[in-house]
């Protein structure tokens, strides 16, 4: 990466600070005052105002993602997620993949862009459980439905088969392998159901803590990073 980017991604200084800083003669390179930041740096010492810099690792967080927050990073009517964590976290994070508004549960965020797409791709199918409060009891055949995949409005092919655990008559666990745009109102509206609240539960192996009330995040673990 360029010296000029790596500054600004290590520390508080903008691309233009950092351009400042080095015709200043605050940044070394191995010891050595360098006031291009066209250098491409790699496993070099850098140095700012005598202090080391260092790139920070990727972040892996879990969020257990409130209703009436969105899980874009920009909005005019609703908050965005990323609002719920410190500003120092914030830089660069991305979230897998996307919650409704009213959806609540668990949402992944990382700066890794391919740990990401590993969830995200459908070549992968990485599972994910939700928890459906339904308008209408369960139609009797709607589990094998699911099971054979339904074809949805304006789509080309017919979803992944899906997987339906009842609880009661209005409440399901539903696990599916995809994550197609409002996919799970959308199977629900095409057996004549509504789904009147959704809560994500788990994403490939990795389970929203229950210790996490909604708002609240924490870093994920070794296991579960290295479980995708
Ligand atoms: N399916 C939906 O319909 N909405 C979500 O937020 C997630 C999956």
């Amino acid at each position: 990466m360029r010296l000029d980017r790596f500054l600004s991604e290590t520390t508080d200084l903008t691309r233009s600070f950092a351009k400042k800083a080095l015709h200043k003669g605050q940044v070394e390179v191995d010891g050595v005052i360098v006031k291009k930041g066209d250098m491409q740096i790699d496993k070099q010492a850098v140095r700012y105002q005598g202090k080391l810099l260092t790139l920070s690792s990727p972040r892996y967080i879990m969020l257990h993602k409130p209703a009436s927050y969105i899980s874009a990073t920009q909005d005019e009517d609703y908050p965005c997620v990323l609002r719920l964590l410190p500003e120092e976290l914030q830089r660069e994070l991305q979230c897998v993949g996307r919650l409704d508004v009213d959806t609540t549960g668990l949402l992944l965020l990382t700066d890794d862009g391919q740990w990401s797409h590993r969830i995200r791709s459908p070549k992968k199918a990485c599972s994910k459980v939700y928890r459906v409060d339904l308008d209408e009891p369960l139609a009797e055949n709607v589990a094998e439905r699911f099971t054979a995949g339904l074809m949805l409005h304006g789509e080309e092919k017919a979803t992944l088969p899906a997987t339906l655990e009842v609880i009661t008559p209005t409440r399901v666990l539903l696990t599916i392998q995809e994550g197609k745009y409002h996919q799970v109102k959308r199977m629900f509206a095409a057996v004549g159901n509504k789904v009147v609240s959704l809560h994500r539960l788990q994403i490939g192996h990795i389970t929203l803590d229950d210790t996490l009330a909604p708002g609240q995040w924490r870093h994920l673990t070794e296991e579960e990073i290295a479980s995708v």
